[in-house]
């Protein structure tokens, strides 16, 4: 199985989707990144070349649907209109915006270009003129022509790997990282190695690809999941899944080794892992870069419904390869079983996750050796 060809979050805008259980990034999105969006943006326009050229082009990598690719849009529309204003701007003047909507090709991007439909901010003949279209592909290769794009956004994306890596099976194929569905406190050394070389071996592919595509002094924001610490440490939500699972082995309602067989393709580095990723990549300089701790469904009091939130949100983005892996049915109890399980926890602890934020600015000269 190619993950290329399968992975996407949970499509439409039923209960159980992405679109509706994305409040985390949403909340990243809209309270961190778009200030740092608002300053590139703005650093851009003030800039002669884009002025010359009047076309700004930019690109939402990871996009999937729901709020943030909508909100996305919307924010570099407004921006571009108000800092036209501000520098007195004629209409013509106005540079044009192109968005590139990214994600591998089995999102639902009929439902996100639906919803972009409906976008006011997309009515030609206004101010600022926005044209959308999509670009299905991975991340982790080549999307767009050389020197074209000015900003890169991507909203916790970056986490997902191009695949488990090779070495965390044995040579008959069976996984030897057994009590964890991604790397834990308790994974074997050999298991942490191969996912933290995965994570090098992957940022470096996306930031050489990026180096062609984007133009000198452009502009990449990324946010991503990550971890406070380099040390291997499982995820709140990974540990909440993980149970979940065991618990349905206890109950005998899944075999033992069909769980000890199941790794997700997910990596959440330390700062200091991307910053070395990107030091030796070297085509970008960091401008700023932050690390905050989030807990899911803060707002919601009621634990029960806090509980049955944060067990939405994880069986949103984990559906696909959970079912690809169990069969579809397993949902019919596994849903209820996570919700159980989150709930227990929150009697202790939130439910707490950590997020990277970067704002990366290409450099004027770069090796010609590093580009793809
Ligand atoms: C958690 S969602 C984030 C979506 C959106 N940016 C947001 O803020 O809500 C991660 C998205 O990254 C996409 N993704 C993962 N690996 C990718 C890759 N190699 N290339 C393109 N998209 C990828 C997934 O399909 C998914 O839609």
């Amino acid at each position: 199985m190619n993950l290329k060809d399968v992975l996407h979050m949970k499509e439409g805008d039923g209960e159980f989707s992405y679109a509706h259980n994305c409040t985390i990034q949403e909340k990243i999105f809209s309270g961190v990144n778009k200030p740092m969006v608002e300053r590139a943006l703005r650093s851009l326009l003030l800039n002669d070349t884009i002025r010359q050229s009047r076309i700004l082009n930019v690109a939402d990598l990871g996009c999937s649907i729901g709020p943030s690719p909508i909100n996305l849009i919307s924010l570099v529309s407004k921006t571009v209109e108000s800092t036209s204003k501000e520098l007195n701007l004629e209409d013509d003047q106005v540079p044009e915006i192109q968005m590139y909507m990214n994600d591998l090709p089995t999102n639902d991007f009929n439902l996100l270009f639906k919803t972009v439909g409906t976008m006011q901010v997309l009515e030609h003949g206004t101010t600022s003129s926005c044209f959308v279209v999509g670009v299905p592909g991975s991340f982790y290769g080549r999307l767009l022509p050389r020197n074209s794009v000015h900003f890169v956004h991507s909203n916790y994306a970056l986490q997902w790997l191009s695949k488990v890596p090779q070495s965390v099976y044995d040579e008959v194929g069976n996984s030897m990282n057994k009590e964890s569905i991604t790397i834990s406190e308790s994974s074997p050394p050999n298991v942490v190695k191969a996912y933290k070389a995965q994570f090098q071996q992957d940022s470096k592919l996306f930031l050489g690809c990026r180096s062609s595509e984007v133009v000198p002094n452009g502009y990449m924001l990324l946010a991503l999941k990550g971890s406070p610490s380099i040390h291997p440490q499982l995820s709140c939500t990974s540990r909440l899944l993980y149970r979940a699972l065991s618990n349905l082995v206890s109950k005998g309602l899944i075999k033992e080794n069909v769980l000890e067989s199941f790794d997700m393709p997910l990596y959440f580095p330390a700062k200091e892992e991307i910053q070395s990723a990107i030091t030796e990549e070297g085509s970008f300089e960091i401008e700023k870069m932050e690390g905050i701790v989030n807990h899911a469904a803060k707002e919601i009091e009621n634990k029960q419904t806090k509980a049955e939130t944060i067990a939405k949100t994880i069986r949103a983005f984990s559906e696909t390869l959970v079912s690809l892996h169990f069969g579809e049915n397993i949902w019919n109890v596994l849903f209820d079983e996570l919700a159980q399980v989150t709930l227990k926890h929150l009697e202790v602890a939130p439910v707490d996750g950590f997020s990277i934020i970067i704002l990366l600015k290409k450099k004027l000269c770069i090796e010609t050796s590093s580009r793809i």
